[in-house]
């Protein structure tokens, strides 16, 4: 059996995504600048995956810049912030992405903003409190907090955050790369400044995300050339990574309710069956509590032994495709600084999980009863 399980790296393009590239590939090549027939007939289509785009996360057009995916959206906004509101202090975490933790390392060192690292509690969350006083003690700060971890699932209370952003006149900016195309986001309502999307982690192309400026809060492009995405990222647009980015936003939005009981379903059976062959299992982060955890991922906590270190190498030649990283950086293996942060010093075995509205519950089954062998639970047993 072959298994794909690493859909927080990237998902499979649907086809129905496939199809409404098509013609902008073959048909519809004009460049979108040029104001004759064919360079009209492509603008159009870019003009209106936007209004599609928009409308489903409720904020205008104008407001939605497309980029080449979410490390680029990130950096955009990340330095546009500091260089365009002079900002001196940036409140993040050490479980960001490397898109923001790398972005907001070199916007120490070139614009000299100093960075303070928010407490996370026990299981990964953000502490409140600590954030509140951090804010208290720096005003007008930039935020950058992630709304779904990409390695252990734990979701932000993105709504709390934006409160205290607007309580104490922050920018906020956050890394929604793994959340866009799996939950809803009401950008009326979300007093949020900055957030971003990459179209491959919701079954679209790679190569394209966006980023969402709020109307009210303008910061300076990051692409200078010519006046395209509203001389907010000057280059020739990518036309059908944006038609298929749209698209795949349509399909998850109006499938997301039967996919998302689907794939929580998933996670769940895994979680269950996992407890019930491996003894000392664990999940990390917060992973195993579905409300506060994105639901496509799973981050096992496996115990400590030797087979750990080639687990991922000896899924993989029984056909399953997951990822890794342990806290600890040994060998060849480099290091999750996510779990480091979490579990310093700990030399469980990590491995992650992740679905997709086309996984099976006999995957599932397939990958656990592998995982119990590889582990060596079955051959105890
Ligand atoms: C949370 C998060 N942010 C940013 C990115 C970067 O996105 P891209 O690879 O499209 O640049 C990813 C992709 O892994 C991600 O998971």
């Amino acid at each position: 059996m072959n298994v794909y399980f690493d859909n927080a790296a990237t998902t499979p393009l649907d086809p129905e995504v496939f199809e409404a590239m098509k013609p902008f590939m073959l048909e519809h090549f004009g460049n979108p600048s040029s104001t004759h027939a064919h360079g009209r007939r492509v603008k159009a289509g870019i003009e209106s995956a936007r209004k599609k785009v928009a409308e489903l996360l409720n904020c205008t057009p104008g407001e939605i810049i497309f980029t080449s995916g979410g490390t680029e959206a990130d950096n955009a906004i990340l330095m546009g912030a500091v260089q365009s509101f002079g900002i001196r202090n940036i409140i993040t975490s050490r479980i960001e992405h490397h898109a923001v933790v790398h972005t907001l390392e070199n916007v120490h060192k070139h614009f000299g903003a100093v960075i303070h690292y928010v407490d996370l509690d026990r299981n990964g969350h953000v502490d409140i409190a600590h954030l509140e006083s951090l804010l208290q003690q720096n005003k007008h700060a930039l935020i950058s907090l992630m709304h779904a971890n990409n390695e252990i699932g734990n979701l932000l209370d993105i709504e709390t955050v934006s409160q205290f952003a607007e309580k104490y006149h922050a920018y906020f900016h956050s890394d929604t790369v793994q959340s866009v195309g799996h939950y809803r986001h009401d950008l009326k309502k979300l007093k949020i400044h900055g957030m971003t999307a990459a179209a491959h982690k919701f079954h679209g192309p790679k190569g394209t995300g966006f980023k969402y400026l709020r109307r009210d809060k303008k910061i300076i492009p990051f692409l200078y050339g010519g006046s395209q995405e509203r001389n907010m990222r000057g280059g020739t647009e990518n036309v059908y990574g944006i038609i298929g980015l749209a698209k795949a936003l349509e399909i998850a939005y109006r499938d997301m309710d039967e996919h998302t009981r689907i794939i929580k379903g998933l996670k769940l059976r895994m979680i269950e069956k996992l407890r019930a062959t491996i003894p000392g299992v664990s999940f990390h982060g917060d992973c195993a509590n579905l409300e506060k955890s994105l639901y496509t991922v799973l981050n096992v906590s496996l115990p400590e032994a030797d087979e750990n270190n080639m687990l991922l190498f000896n899924l993989d030649l029984k056909g399953i495709s997951a990822s890794g990283g342990s806290a600890c950086s040994s060998g060849a293996t480099v290091g999750s600084h996510v779990l480091a942060a979490l579990y310093p010093g700990s030399k469980r075995g990590a491995v992650r999980f992740s679905f997709s509205k086309y996984n099976t519950a006999d995957e599932v089954d397939y990958v656990v009863t592998r995982l119990a062998e590889l582990t060596g639970v079955l051959t105890r047993i």
